[in-house]
């Protein structure tokens, strides 16, 4: 059985200061929970600190983002390299943010995720519509192109990977997708992967949902057949509404 895999993903929020603290408190409140998986992607000037704070727990630590190249002459870029030295565990790969205000592509996270499996980083890839792609009929065949685009010549028989659907119109809205919507999506998701890979590498990939995720509506999402979790921008930054999600969602994991 797959396990709930709840990620938090800070973006460009809280100083040093701040995010140490919010982490002190997140780590109080979930240290005892080791059924549901628990990855906290602060920004990257918190990361090293945030890897020694929640040290010896179950916690686990993401980038926001990665580089395409090994190293070189890219200035400002951080590379898989660099995450893996500070024992970085995940990286965030193909956000609809970095999609839509740095123009990075398709070609651009299938060398990241390649770059992440050499360092030894689990990728959570993300993918997901826009509103006028929705509206268009596009859903199915933009999620097919990131899928297959996204992971050509990759193999997952060996290596393992999140995926989180995040339809762009969902993100930072409070437009949340319908229990239907977002389960049609997972389910298209999980039979292209079937396609690409396998029935088995497909029902073994945790696919997560994204956009406007709170406690409010956590259950009625996380309680979907193929939903396997969430990736959370800004109730992640609410401790306890980040950790009444992750209740929520060992709850469903038990029963
Ligand atoms: P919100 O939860 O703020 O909508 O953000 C979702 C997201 O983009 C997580 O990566």
């Amino acid at each position: 059985m797959r396990k709930q895999i709840i990620a938090g993903n800070w973006k460009m929020n809280t100083t040093y200061k701040e995010g140490l603290e919010l982490l002190h408190t997140l780590k109080s409140n979930l240290e005892p929970i080791t059924e549901t998986e628990i990855v906290i992607c602060p920004p990257f000037t918190h990361l090293d600190a945030a890897k020694n704070i929640v040290n010896n727990t179950e916690i686990k630590i993401g980038a926001q983002n990665c580089y395409e190249e090994e190293s070189g002459a890219y200035t400002g870029e951080i590379s898989c390299k660099m995450l893996q030295s500070i024992h970085c565990d995940y990286v965030i790969i193909g956000h609809s943010e970095r999609r839509t205000y740095l123009r990075e592509t398709n070609a651009q996270f299938n060398k990241k995720i390649k770059l992440a499996y050499a360092h030894n980083l689990i990728p959570i890839y993300c993918i997901g519509e826009t509103l006028s792609e929705r509206e268009t009929n596009q859903t199915y065949t933009v999620l097919e192109t990131q899928l297959r685009e996204g992971l050509s010549e990759i193999a997952l028989e060996t290596n393992p990977i999140v995926i989180a659907y995040e339809p762009v119109w969902a993100i930072g809205t409070g437009k949340v997708a319908t229990p239907d919507q977002a389960q049609d999506a997972h389910q298209f998701i999980r039979n292209t992967l079937k396609t690409l890979y396998s029935e088995a590498i497909a029902q073994t990939i945790q696919i997560q949902y994204g956009g406007s995720v709170k406690p409010e509506n956590s259950t009625s999402l996380l309680n979907l057949p193929d939903i396997d979790g969430a990736l959370i921008g800004g109730a992640s930054l609410d401790p306890l509404a980040f950790t009444t999600i992750i209740k929520e969602a060992l709850t469903l994991q038990r029963s």
